[in-house]
């Protein structure tokens, strides 16, 4: 069954040049990439992207790793897979979310560590299941973002709004 997940290549993912090697490693999986953009991420976004965490002691850390403040990295690439299996595909070769536990040969498990201060930096997410990839790739991208339709869209006209155009 075709699915979509969301990855997102974090700052310390940027940071230390791996967004080459990460795109070869998810290249394995014969998905297809139908949406990619680079993110400047707001704390408004970070909190509504990890929100089942809020509780944890270790949340605004995880925020602040995200928002790139861990590695004066603000951005990340976020993109979106798709095709058969997408998300147990790209969750196997991401590997476990504690980069120390996760196998040497996956994503997180060659390049992840563990800070001091002990946030899981472990440079890509992936989305766990198809309600959560569903969630998120909804949060992170407008359906005209993404060459396919992967959920239904509706027009609507929006009165007055002010966007930024080239000058
Ligand atoms: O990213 P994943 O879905 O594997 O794990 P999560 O439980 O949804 O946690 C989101 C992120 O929070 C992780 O990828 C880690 O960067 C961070 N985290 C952490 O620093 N320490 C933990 N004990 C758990 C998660
Ligand atoms: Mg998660």
């Amino acid at each position: 069954m075709k699915q979509a997940t969301l990855i997102i290549i974090k700052p310390d993912g940027l940071k230390k040049s791996l967004t080459g090697n990460i795109l070869t490693r998810l290249s394995e999986t014969k998905l297809e990439i139908v949406g990619a953009k680079i993110v400047k991420v707001s704390r408004e976004l970070a909190e509504e992207h990890y929100k089942h965490l809020k509780d944890k002691p270790f949340f605004e850390e995880v925020i602040r790793y995200i928002q790139g403040e861990l590695h004066d990295r603000r951005k990340v690439m976020a993109l979106v897979y798709w095709g058969a299996d997408a998300i147990a595909k790209c969750r196997q070769l991401a590997g476990s979310t504690n980069p120390e536990e996760a196998d040497p040969t996956t994503i997180r498990g060659a390049y992840g560590r563990i800070t001091t201060s002990g946030v899981y930096e472990n440079v890509i997410h992936v989305s766990a299941n198809e309600e959560e990839a569903e969630r998120e790739i909804k949060l992170w991208f407008q359906p005209d973002e993404i060459i396919v339709e992967l959920y239904p869209i509706k027009e609507v006209i929006i009165k007055e709004k002010k966007i930024r155009v080239w000058a």
